[in-house]
């Protein structure tokens, strides 16, 4: 095991995109930033010096940290932020999960270009990977660009208590692709040698939206998701949300030519508003060898809201058991059922253009009708550790506030407010001994906006043991659980009028966030978070912050989120 160390500035960069230049924050003044490499049971450090006018933390998304909570990097639910001009150095192990993952800010919108790659390979290197050994492995970025500062439309949303307008582009690797305007010159290519076989590595850091990715005339074998190996799945269809990853080897097996790969947004239902996502980013295979001189050909991609085939996709992955793997805990000790999906609030004070006093409610995002506030004083983690009294409260619903039901219209309405829309906001949180096993329901509303929520657990894998749509009916669904091989994830898109049923056991004391990764639907408070408590013995118990640890005196008015 290596000590493997970064240093990450992160400060202002100069980007033109869509003909338009604006400063983004970056790290190292590359966007995506750079990729973290590591053989499972290396130790990271990583140093984050703070260069911005914001607050900041960066999230090592999908890693367990073990006992080392205080590295997560969710701003204000493990840490305060990084203060502008002030630095944190990251430390943890990567322990007991291989392959890609991802790094992100954790704060507002800022990930839009604060994010890379965070490859993990098994101690031996490439050689013990359970599949062939690829001849080159190549990360895909999906990402999301705005033409303005998002941190401006961020604010914006949140003083008006309005949505958030989506992206101007889609990116792959950073670009947006020959479909937009002025972007055709620094297209992202890739060169290929016909016959080999590559690893892609592909990760979704878009910030609001699900994604459709395909190259032509290619297929692909799934050999793993956010980390966890699957077995070997094939299909030229990748189907991925915010937060998630895929690995997929493809052959370069079509006649030496020149191909596009592309993605587009996939939402879970057809939008009853346009809503403009309907643009395709897409990058260029190149064979080294070709000599062709015709156009790219160009995948058929499905329609943005063909649900069928992403959930043809999702559904039929199954995990790799090798001898000696974990399998699925059989006995639960406790059950959530947990409704999800967005509402309104009464407006914030601090919501200065949400006119409260003509009745104006604010759009809102709940689980259980608990719609989530971030702490503003301490950290929760921090609050946990020091037994800080009033900053969370333990009483996250175990089960909506009425039962949810598709066929009742009148809940169904998106116009009349019911006690499944009018959220309760508050700082909820469920508390958990060690070695609990959870199963959680989550049941998609698709009441107020028609909308996937990708659910994403911080310092825990889980089984999704089935996943189906209409009324969750746990007599049925049972008969459909899958105990043997189910997929492991960190993140479960759970789509428009649908349900997934997870399992996990709580195997690592802290504070774990649980959230949508559309961050657009985080900021509206679709979060909770778990408590774990410590376990019984000295091996699990959480250790006290580091010394550098940041301390909450953060400048009020960017302490929002
Ligand atoms: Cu990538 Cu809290 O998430």
């Amino acid at each position: 095991a290596a000590l493997v160390k970064h240093t990450f500035h992160i400060g202002n960069l100069t980007v033109t995109r869509l003909c338009h230049t604006r400063a983004v924050i970056a790290v190292n003044k590359q966007t995506p930033g750079p990729a973290i490499e590591v053989n499972e049971g290396d130790t990271l450090i990583i140093e984050a010096i703070n260069d911005t006018p914001y607050n900041m933390t960066l999230h090592w998304h999908g890693i367990f940290q073990r006992l080392s909570g205080w590295a997560d990097g969710a701003n204000m639910i493990t840490q305060c932020p990084i203060l502008p001009g002030n630095k944190y150095t990251y430390k943890f192990d990567v322990m007991g999960q291989e392959g890609t993952l991802w790094w992100h800010a954790h704060l507002s919108f800022l990930r839009e270009t604060v994010h890379g790659a965070l490859i993990i390979r098994p101690r031996e290197g490439a050689e013990a990977y359970p599949f062939p050994r690829p001849y080159k492995e190549i990360p895909i970025i999906l990402g999301e660009w705005w033409n303005d500062d998002v941190m401006t439309i961020d604010r914006q949303a949140f003083l008006t208590g309005g949505p958030t307008r989506n992206a101007d582009a889609f990116t792959i690797n950073g670009h947006p692709g020959n479909l937009y305007n002025c972007s055709s010159g620094d297209t992202y290519r890739l060169m290929v040698e016909a016959g080999k076989t590559y690893l892609v590595r592909i990760i979704n850091a878009a910030v609001n939206n699900q994604l459709f990715f395909k190259i032509a005339n290619h297929s692909f074998t799934v050999v793993a998701v956010d980390a966890c190996y699957t077995n070997p799945y094939k299909t030229d269809l990748i189907v991925i949300a915010p937060g998630q990853t895929v690995d997929a080897l493809m052959v370069a097996d079509a006649p030496p030519a020149e191909y596009y790969m592309a993605a587009l947004a996939y939402e879970s239902a057809n939008p009853p508003a346009p809503i403009f996502v309907n643009s395709t980013t897409r990058a260029i295979v190149e064979y080294i060898s070709a000599m062709s001189t015709a156009l790219p050909v160009m995948p058929d991609l499905p329609f943005f809201f063909d649900t069928p085939a992403a959930h043809h996709f999702f559904s039929n992955l199954t995990g790799l058991v090798r001898p000696g793997d974990p399998t699925v805990p059989l006995y639960v000790n406790k059950r959530l059922f947990v409704t999800i999906g967005l509402g309104f609030a009464d407006c914030l004070p601090s919501q200065t253009l949400c006119n409260a006093s003509q009745g104006q409610l604010s759009l809102a995002a709940s689980m259980n009708n608990a719609s989530f506030i971030f702490p503003s004083r301490l950290s929760l983690l921090e609050a946990y550790f020091r037994s800080v009294q009033g900053i969370y409260t333990t009483d996250f619903p175990d089960k909506p506030p009425i039962v949810f039901d598709f066929t009742n219209v009148s809940l169904n309405s998106d116009k009349a407010l019911t006690p499944l829309t009018k959220t309760v906001k508050g700082t909820r949180l469920i508390s958990l001994k060690y070695n609990t096993t959870v199963e959680i329901v989550l049941q998609n509303t698709a009441i107020t906006g028609i909308e996937s929520h990708p659910i994403h657990i911080h310092g825990h894998d889980f089984y999704i043991l089935a996943q189906g749509f209409g009324n969750y009916d746990e007599a049925e669904a049972i008969k459909g659980f899958n105990l043997k091989n189910p997929l492991k994830r960190n993140t479960v898109a759970v789509p428009t009028g649908g349900w997934a049923v997870i399992r996990f056991t709580t195997t690592n004391p802290g504070i774990w966030f649980v959230h949508c990764h559309i961050d657009t639907h985080l900021r509206l408070g679709q979060a909770t978070a778990l408590v774990v408590e410590n376990g019984p013995t000295a091996h699990d118990i959480l250790p006290p912050p580091p010394p550098d640890f940041p301390k909450c005196e953060m400048k009020r008015e960017t302490q929002r989120v």
